[in-house]
């Protein structure tokens, strides 16, 4: 019988209790393994919580022995027995104490050979994993990362279901809300030519929520970005997204360290120490070349650009004289690296826009890349402004100060995971505050906003708006944990005014601001709260108190690096009359 006709499983193969030794049981799960010794057949038998071992013997019916001797790995059974203690207890296995001594077998699903084992840390390359996803995920790690992914979105709605918040969907098909990604469209049947957009983000609908009186909004909400993928980004990712009416900066990042010290006590029993720190984004920058700083070592930058002009080595003067600036990071005791490791290391800042790396290992007698351009007495002062020592490597970068501090931020994180300086216990939050307003796009030839155009202005930089908005600071606010951003959010305009202004910096008309925001705009006309809040992205945050490297691994069914999906194939062409329906002919991509 391939049926549970009749049966009724009594509990998960590992969730049984002590008590019930003696008693018989039902049970339901995979063949993890199948042993046939003869007249004695070993299955061990496995769901999402854990395995046991089943015994079938001459004690067992006959057909029974029958059965278990045809079974495989993967195939599905049901099982009856007497659960007992075993004579030689497996100390690897938490049940290992126990078996069942089955009297009744089914099996309800047979299984082909699964491309890769059913197992812990296995090393099966990725695509193959993807491809049968469905397998993989039958695996305990990724169970362990999907159920705890569960259980932190549970703990999260009840920290926020406490502080009164209060959880609204808001439209998955909607008008284009800006987050600076590319729109996944969706065409329209009854409107033909126009187009859906599905959210980057809920902001313009949670921004609504605070004007209709909500006061508390959260959603676990799925946002859609066409945007290149990194290991930390998926064209579809999940946010636990929060506004808040009445509220100053302040006011939210005090509630938001309070949900992370909650979270954290529940998943890892450990306290966070609060406040969290708080960097400026300028600082941020200066010390550790970018916004989203690992602070769970120093290793900082150093400018020396005024030391470096007194030097005849063109790559310096040369970069100073343009305006930018020449920096370096202190290698503690890497004056050993060898030449091939310093050469991997300048082939690395070159992903970042770095024309080079320039290096000076002090030992007695330095050795160095530009040391004909340089004197001893130099290289004394270099070693006294950065509090150097004799051992260290100083890795110098020179170029405009934004691509010193993007190609120096990156090395020196490089550079610590390869010579192992993280402590991997440590949980280091901060906050990056005071972010500018916009940023110049030289390929557009615009003012962007680095964080959405909703973000208010600081007020002390409101003047700057109409003299230089690049300096402007907006009331915004990173969280970042362990060199990722897990979070970001801002105080938003609640002024027509300002933020017909703010359009208008960002190059947007009249006609074009009413075209794209109209409903927005019209909705400030009735009396809007001051209003704010963040979201964090909940793939990260699981990725990190799963000790996962992607977050491919904490999302059941991701895509791959070209926003495609493995398993289904997603996405594929479609059929003709669904195009013409849409008022949509396709052109000749063959060559693109
Ligand atoms: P932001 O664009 O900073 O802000 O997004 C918030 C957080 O979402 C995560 N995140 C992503 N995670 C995975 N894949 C991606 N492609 C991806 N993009 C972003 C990051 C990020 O910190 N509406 C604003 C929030 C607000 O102002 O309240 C917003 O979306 O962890
Ligand atoms: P070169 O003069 O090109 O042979 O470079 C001499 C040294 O300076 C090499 O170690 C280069 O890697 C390094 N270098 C070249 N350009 C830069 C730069 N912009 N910043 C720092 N070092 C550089």
């Amino acid at each position: 019988m391939n049926t549970i006709e009749g049966m009724k499983r009594s509990c998960l193969v590992a969730e049984f209790t002590s008590e019930q030794e003696g008693s018989e049981l039902t049970l339901m799960g995979w063949c993890h393994r199948q042993r046939d010794i003869g007249n004695l057949v070993f299955i061990t038998l496995r769901d999402r919580s854990g395995e046991l071992q089943l015994v079938i013997d001459d004690q067992s019916p006959v057909e029974i022995l029958e059965i278990a001797r045809q079974v495989r790995s993967e195939f599905v059974l049901a099982c009856k027995g007497i659960l007992r203690k075993r004579q030689d207890i497996n100390p690897n296995m938490p049940t290992g104490e126990w078996e069942l001594h089955v009297n009744e077998l089914r099996i309800l699903s047979k299984a082909k050979t699964p491309p890769f084992y059913i197992e812990e840390n296995i090393d099966t390359g990725e695509s193959l994993r993807l491809e049968y996803r469905y397998l993989d995920l039958r695996r305990p790690d990724l169970q362990k990362k999907i159920i705890k992914r569960h259980r932190i979105t549970k703990w999260t709605r009840d920290f926020f279901e406490q502080q009164g918040f209060i959880e609204i969907e808001t439209p998955m098909l909607i008008k284009s809300t800006p987050e600076g990604a590319r729109d996944y469209l969706v065409p329209s049947r009854v409107f033909p030519g126009k187009f859906f957009a599905l959210p980057q983000s809920p902001q313009l609908y949670k921004q609504l929520l605070m004007l209709s009186g909500y006061d508390r909004y959260m959603q676990i909400a799925k946002c859609f970005r066409d945007e290149d993928l990194r290991a930390d980004r998926q064209p579809e990712f999940t946010q636990i997204d929060l506004e808040m009416s009445f509220v100053q900066a302040e006011d939210i990042m005090e509630l938001i360290e309070n949900y992370l010290a909650y979270l954290w006590d529940k998943s890892e029993g450990y306290q966070i120490d609060l406040p969290i720190p708080r960097l400026t984004y300028a600082e941020a920058l200066r010390r550790f070349g970018l916004d989203n700083p690992d602070l769970r070592f120093a290793m900082e930058l150093h400018d020396v650009s005024a030391l470096a002009s007194q030097t005849d080595f063109r790559v310096f003067s040369g970069a100073i004289e343009n305006g930018g600036s020449v920096q370096l990071i202190v290698v503690p005791q890497g004056s050993s690296m060898t030449r091939r490791e310093i050469d991997s290391l300048t082939d690395y800042v070159k992903d970042y826009r770095a024309k080079g790396l320039a290096w000076l290992a002090l030992e007695a007698e330095p050795r160095g890349s530009f040391l004909k351009f340089v004197d001893h007495a130099w290289i004394e002062q270099v070693k006294t402004q950065v509090a150097a020592e004799t051992g260290d490597l100083l890795l110098f970068v020179a170029d405009q100060t934004d691509v010193v501090y993007d190609a120096l931020g990156h090395l020196r994180e490089e550079i610590a995971k390869r010579l192992n300086m993280i402590d991997e216990n440590k949980w280091s939050f901060v906050w990056i505050t005071e972010f500018p307003m916009f940023e110049y796009n030289e390929d557009e030839d615009r003012y962007v906003a680095v964080h959405h155009p909703f973000t208010s202005p600081m007020d002390e930089d409101l003047h700057l708006l109409e003299t230089d908005p690049e300096l402007c600071r907006a009331k915004a606010y990173d969280i970042v944990l362990n060199g990722n951003e897990i979070g970001g959010g801002s105080i938003r305009i609640h002024d027509e005014d300002l933020q017909n202004k703010v359009f208008n910096l960002l190059g947007l008309s009249k006609e074009e601001s009413t075209e794209r925001f109209g409903f927005l705009l019209k909705a400030f006309q009735y009396g809007v709260p001051p209003h704010g809040g963040l979201a964090f992205g909940l793939d990260r945050l699981v990725m990190l108190l799963t000790d996962s490297t992607s977050i491919r691994d904490v999302i059941a069914f991701p895509k791959v690096q070209n926003s495609s999906c493995l398993m289904s194939n997603a996405p594929s062409s479609v059929a003709e009359d669904q195009l013409t329906e849409l008022g949509i002919e396709l052109t000749d991509l063959t060559d693109s």
